[in-house]
């Protein structure tokens, strides 16, 4: 093992395709394993890091991103992976940086009529004092300091939406819940009532988390498809495309941490 002073950082992905994106840039020096799970610890962008795949959902997040802050004493959460896009101004490839995360299933169902809540609130009487996890206003500045100026790799015209185009990459808001979203109602319908740019299964857990830990962190999410009627084909055929983008974002952030 290196002898590597800086923080560690822990970087979270949900499926083989979104952790093969660090490919060799990532120099593994040891995998041990907790709950079943691989962790690799190494250095990527000359930072003392490990690296998990978690599966997807909230509770595998939450698991891995216990283990990370208590047994790793990790000082930052990152999580790199594909989302379903719900803002119409927006396309498959585009990047966000989340910098408010909700976990859209957590709440109350009144006449078949979903309320989202903050987590651990009881979601029966008053709205919740607070919604949702922000991501850091210092953080949330040196990202965009990092970022200016920087260019992600064109899309394919298959990916970019008929002709190749660079990537947008922007901070918003990113929805986090148990199911994939394959429905054009639902995403006009998280996209309205909760101002969603891109939706997952996984951000707002490791954001939960992190902020019991006292602990930073930044979720990197590019689309993979568009959360309609065709998202399961889309996600399918632009999942490899499509999670290079969220890497490289994340790559980029290492330095501000
Ligand atoms: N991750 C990638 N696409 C998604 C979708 N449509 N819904 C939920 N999570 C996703």
């Amino acid at each position: 093992m290196s002898e590597n002073p800086s923080p560690v950082i822990g970087i979270i992905c949900a499926i083989p395709d979104e952790i093969a994106q660090f490919g060799s840039a990532f120099k593994q020096e040891k995998v041990t394993s907790h709950g079943g799970f691989a962790f690799a610890e190494g250095e990527l962008e000359g930072k003392h890091c490990i690296l998990v795949e978690a599966g997807m959902g909230k509770v595998n997040a939450a698991v891995v991103a216990t283990i990370l802050a208590q047994e790793f004493a990790c000082k930052s959460l990152l999580f790199s992976g594909v989302a379903g896009g719900l803002d119409p101004a927006l396309g498959v490839g585009d990047v966000i940086v989340g910098k408010h995360l909700i976990q859209h299933d957590y709440g109350i169902i009144n006449n078949g009529v979903t309320e989202s809540y903050h987590p651990g609130h009881l979601p029966i009487f008053a709205p919740s004092e607070r919604f949702g996890y922000y991501l850091d206003e210092g953080l949330a500045s040196r990202i965009g300091t990092a970022l200016e100026g920087f260019e992600l790799p064109m899309l394919s015209a298959e990916a970019g939406g008929g002709e190749a185009r660079t990537p947008k990459l922007q901070f918003g808001t990113i929805l986090t819940g148990d199911q994939f979203v394959n429905c054009t109602a639902t995403r006009n319908r998280l996209h309205n009532e909760l101002g969603g740019q891109a939706v997952e299964m996984e951000g707002a857990a490791v954001a939960q988390v992190a902020e019991r830990f006292g602990i930073d962190w930044i979720v990197v999410r590019s689309l993979s498809d568009l959360a309609g009627e065709e998202s399961g084909m889309d996600f399918i055929k632009f999942l490899h495309e499509t999670a290079a983008g969220a890497a490289i974002v994340l790559r980029r952030l290492i330095r501000v941490l």
